[in-house]
């Protein structure tokens, strides 16, 4: 399979160019700006891929608020022309969101068929996203969260453990209940439902499992053996941002498990074996 990657250099993108047996074209935005409709169209006509990812974004949740230009040429029209290149080449688009196109305001994990209630220009640009992306010929959109384990790790759970293991206090939201998902998790129950020949689909691609961000400090200090009084649990409510937060945000992935055969792992697997290429890095 001929995969193009869009965003190479971000955190989810940078996992596709270890992929093994396939053909991986791999773009950072120094290659193509997404922005340029031209560029985009040229890039898939030049590449021919199979399926093209797309793990552009602009995720900057509170900047979009005062950005909301930005926000929605990248999050959105960017994708309506990976849609139209897509079509072009007679390529599968795959599109990845996120848990911000809720509202938070559930008590169970989310399914892909509640609503979407977005409370941010982020979530809506992420959104309208989601509905560009279905004018491809096949399509996923793959809704992610609390991404972790890219190379730059930049994530909260990497702020988390660098702050335990240099002694330093760090705050974590208690309320805030997330379903942490690893990035080579997310790559390859999508590189499984490329093979499945599914036909398109919204999936929830998270690891099994929810918990508040404490929960998931809390899991991180007794993996590393770190003081786990240097969680300082706080509040979303308590925090000014410029952007609202969903507050309850866990996704279910069923329909996915349902798919793939199996359900992803549990996130505080997925956070153990991250831990353990840390520990081998170093
Ligand atoms: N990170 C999370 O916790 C999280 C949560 C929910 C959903 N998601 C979604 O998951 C997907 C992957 O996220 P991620 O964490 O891997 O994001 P990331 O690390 O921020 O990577 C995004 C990449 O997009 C590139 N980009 C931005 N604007 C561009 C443009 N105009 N043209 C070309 N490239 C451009 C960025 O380039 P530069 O490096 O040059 O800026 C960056 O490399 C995104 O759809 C995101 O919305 C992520």
């Amino acid at each position: 399979m001929k995969l193009l990657i869009l965003g190479a250099g971000g955190q989810l993108g940078g996992t596709f160019a270890d992929l093994q047996g396939h053909d991986v074209v791999s773009l950072a935005r120094r290659d193509v700006d997404v922005t340029n409709h031209d560029a985009v169209l040229d890039a898939v006509r030049t590449t021919r891929p199979d399926v093209l990812v797309n793990c552009t974004a602009y995720n900057d949740v509170d900047g979009a608020e005062d950005d909301a230009a930005t926000a929605l040429t990248v999050n959105a029209l960017a994708v309506r022309s990976m849609a139209a290149a897509a079509a072009q080449a007679a390529a599968t688009l795959v599109h990845y969101s996120t848990d911000f196109v809720f509202d938070g305001e559930g008590a169970r994990p989310y399914d892909e068929a509640d609503r979407a209630r977005p409370v941010s220009v982020y979530g809506c640009s992420k959104l309208l996203g989601e509905w560009f992306a279905q004018d491809a010929p096949r399509w996923y959109v793959l809704r992610v969260e609390s991404l972790f384990g890219g190379r730059q790790a930049r994530s909260s759970v990497d702020k988390i453990v660098s702050a335990l293991r240099e002694g330093r206090e760090t705050p974590v939201f208690m309320d805030r209940v997330v379903t942490p998902s690893y990035v080579i998790d997310v790559r390859d129950a999508t590189m499984g439902l490329l093979a499945g020949e599914k036909g398109s689909g919204l999936y929830h691609c998270v690891n099994s499992g929810q918990g508040t961000w404490a929960d998931v400090g809390r899991h991180l200090a007794q993996a590393i053996g770190a003081d786990p009084s240097l969680l300082r649990l706080t509040s979303v409510r308590d925090v000014a941002l410029r952007a609202r937060r969903p507050v309850y945000c866990a996704l279910s992935n069923e329909r996915l498990a349902a798919a793939l055969g199996a359900p992803l792992p549990t996130w505080q697997d997925a956070v153990e074996r991250y831990l353990g290429v840390l520990a081998a890095q170093t």
